[in-house]
């Protein structure tokens, strides 16, 4: 069965709608940000009670609205991530992505949602409620943001196709950190080959929110390992739809199933890939 166009938009709003509820629950969390339980995930990082309450929210809206679709949630993995790569439809869904910023009360976090069909995603919102961005997109039909700061009225059509900046012009997010310790050079080199000559180097702390402003313009590039199906499908549409490449650090197309990402408009794409092979 395929998913109509009309289908589509009409899931698309849905999804923002619950975008801002969630968000609405982090903000009031973040307000006693002091007194959260956090849990301890050991190398998958911390969660918090926000983080929860998020979910649990996305999950029983989702649920209610789409009963026999799969739903694949960071903090509540009961069901695999193998199967929702098979499952006809899924959400995956990470509450809030950058915890670490917003249990440290960085105003830099997001919600992120998104809608895959077969294992490819076909719908994608990234919703940062402390700024009021909210990116989002669906299959063919282009990537938007709506700004709260800005025009809550208008849609920001996202088109970013081309980057023919010089390296002294640009901005990259590259993450070199969550790397267990012996590959952590690694790592260090290539981030080191990607930096030297870039205009500054920005670390968001969100990987959702880090490629959509590569779908953005904001940043010209960003590149991570170690990353889950959750922090990167709902982007992950985002940025094609606004026409940036993303592909894996082998060069093979991206998928919210593959641990490596690369992102960037051509041709600066290629430079950056062909550094990290080297
Ligand atoms: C993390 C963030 C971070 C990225 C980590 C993710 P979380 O997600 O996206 O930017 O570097 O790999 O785990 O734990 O805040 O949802
Ligand atoms: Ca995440
Ligand atoms: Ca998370």
């Amino acid at each position: 069965m395929k998913i109509s166009k009309t289908k589509l938009n009409e899931t698309l709003k849905f999804v923002q709608d619950i975008s801002y509820d969630a968000g609405e629950i982090l903000l009031k969390y973040q307000k006693k940000r002091q007194t959260l339980a956090i849990k301890d995930k050991g190398r998958e990082g911390i969660a918090s009670e926000a983080d929860l309450k998020s979910e649990e929210f996305i999950i029983s809206a989702i649920q209610e609205k789409f009963p026999k679709h799969y739903i694949l949630s960071e903090e509540n993995k009961s069901k695999g991530i193998k199967e929702s790569q098979k499952a006809e439809y899924a959400w995956v869904i990470d509450p809030l992505d950058g915890t670490n910023n917003f249990v440290n009360g960085i105003p830099i976090f997001a919600t992120s949602i998104a809608l895959l069909e077969k294992g490819r995603p076909i719908l994608g919102v990234v919703y940062n409620p402390s700024s009021g961005e909210c990116f989002f997109a669906s299959k063919g039909n282009g990537a938007y943001l709506i700004d709260f700061r800005i025009n809550p009225l208008k849609k920001f059509h996202l088109d970013n196709k081309e980057n023919k900046k010089e390296m002294r012009e640009c901005i990259f997010s590259p993450a070199p950190v969550y790397e267990i310790e012996d590959r952590f050079e690694r790592q260090l080199s290539t981030f080191r080959k990607n930096i030297i000559g870039a205009r500054a180097v920005r670390r968001l702390g969100s990987a959702a929110l880090e490629l959509c402003y590569v779908a953005n313009g904001n940043f010209d590039a960003y590149w991570e390992k170690n990353l889950k199906p959750w922090d990167v499908a709902a982007a992950d549409i985002i940025c094609r739809e606004s026409g940036i490449k993303i592909t894996e650090f082998s060069g093979n197309p991206f998928s919210p199933f593959k641990d490596s990402v690369i992102a960037a408009a051509r041709p600066l794409h290629g430079r950056i890939l062909g550094k990290i092979q080297k």
